[in-house]
């Protein structure tokens, strides 16, 4: 079980991370220059910087990462401090699974989607040819630690990034939560964060534990968090290049696996409407041209979730509830995308 503890001070982390007396420090450029820079460090701490960005979050950084931990030294007894974004918990996580057979690790997040999602539940893993998370392993940090006073310097589209997953995390388990989400204020297409955001990221927290709990290896009720994520990883791997964020796509992901459980007749035309009406107030179209539809839709059919050559995708029946492991088909995908370009163009 992680240890969960939130930071109010900087301070706090001087502390902690100097309790440690044998660690690495793992961060990217933009952590190091606005998270680790705030925490007086002793001059002898050992920092692994890594460039900063999805498309890093591949096999030669793993192989970098547990290069530098072997130059530093590091033996069985270090701990891994991953100071980042979602990249950093989740490529931090794998390497200090491997490092010579495993060595403990502590994650700090310091983006949105990191702290309410990605740096607690134990996923690891990184990218292959760009295919999302097709390497990992199931590895949970000791400790988390929040300190919320990072998102100051996140850019907004990670902000959003990060709110995309906890609409999700309400849509699957939270009707309440989601519908308190809806009152979070939105300005010139900037998310305004006030003084109650800590709490929503607690919820997040409280709901992905809650769900983890019980299904550590996502043999059932796990896979509920990959709700919008079949299209939505099928979208981050199309437009890699695009530096589209993750929640972006996995915001698009949920409408479209929510066109999906609408046709099914599973959801109904009004919970629908809410969850589109959602996306659509805090996150702009993403641009799907008619002829990427075809090569976006293939890409679901490499979905890690598949067990066989049908596309394996998470349903909503209401909101605050999904279904899981219901096989859907290469076309309904197809339309449910068509019907988002429809609607986005329109
Ligand atoms: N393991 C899981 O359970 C899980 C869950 C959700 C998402 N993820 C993964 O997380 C990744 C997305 O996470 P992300 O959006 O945090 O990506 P990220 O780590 O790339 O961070 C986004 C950007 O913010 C920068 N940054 C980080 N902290 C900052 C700060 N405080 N101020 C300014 N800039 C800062 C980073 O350098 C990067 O450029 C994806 O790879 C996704 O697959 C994993
Ligand atoms: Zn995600």
């Amino acid at each position: 079980m992680t240890r969960i503890t939130y930071i109010q001070h900087i301070s706090e982390f001087e502390k902690f991370i100097n309790k440690f007396n044998n660690s690495v420090i793992l961060c990217d450029q933009n952590s190091y220059k606005h998270c680790i820079s705030l925490i007086k460090l002793n001059k002898t701490q050992r920092i692994i910087t890594i460039k900063s960005g999805e498309k890093n979050k591949n096999f030669k950084t793993l192989e970098f990462i547990i290069k530098q931990l072997s130059n530093f030294e590091a033996n069985r007894n270090t701990v891994l401090i991953n100071v980042g974004g979602g990249v950093i918990c989740d490529i931090g996580g794998l390497a200090a699974g491997l490092y010579k057979r495993g060595i403990a690790f502590v994650n700090i997040p310091t983006t949105l989607i990191a702290m309410a999602d990605a740096s607690h539940g134990g996923k690891t893993g990184i990218n292959l040819n760009n295919l999302k998370n097709y390497a990992g392993i199931f590895s949970l940090p000791s400790e988390t630690l929040i300190f919320a006073t990072f998102l100051k310097t996140l850019q907004q589209k990670h902000i959003k990034s990060g709110f995309a997953e906890m609409l999700k995390h309400g849509i699957i388990a939270d009707k309440n939560y989601f519908l308190q989400l809806l009152n979070t204020k939105i300005k010139n297409d900037t998310i305004l964060i006030d003084e109650n955001f800590g709490d929503f990221i607690i919820k997040s927290i409280e709901i992905k534990n809650c769900i983890t709990a019980n299904d550590f290896t996502e043999q059932n009720l796990r896979k509920t968090l990959n709700f919008g994520h079949t299209i939505g990883h099928a979208l981050e791997t199309y437009f890699i290049k695009k530096n589209k964020t993750h929640g972006e796509c996995v915001a698009t992901g949920i409408i479209c696996e929510s066109y999906i459980s609408l046709k099914r007749g599973l959801l109904n035309n009004n919970d629908f409407k809410t969850i589109e009406n959602a996306i659509t107030t805090f996150f702009k179209p993403l641009k799907i041209e008619s002829e990427q539809i075809e090569e976006i839709s293939k890409l679901t059919l490499k979905d890690k979730k598949n067990k066989s050559k049908e596309i394996n995708c998470i349903l909503i029946k209401n909101i605050g509830e999904a279904l899981f492991d219901v096989e859907v088909t290469e076309d309904e995908i197809k339309e449910s995308i068509e019907y988002y370009k429809k609607s986005g163009d329109s």
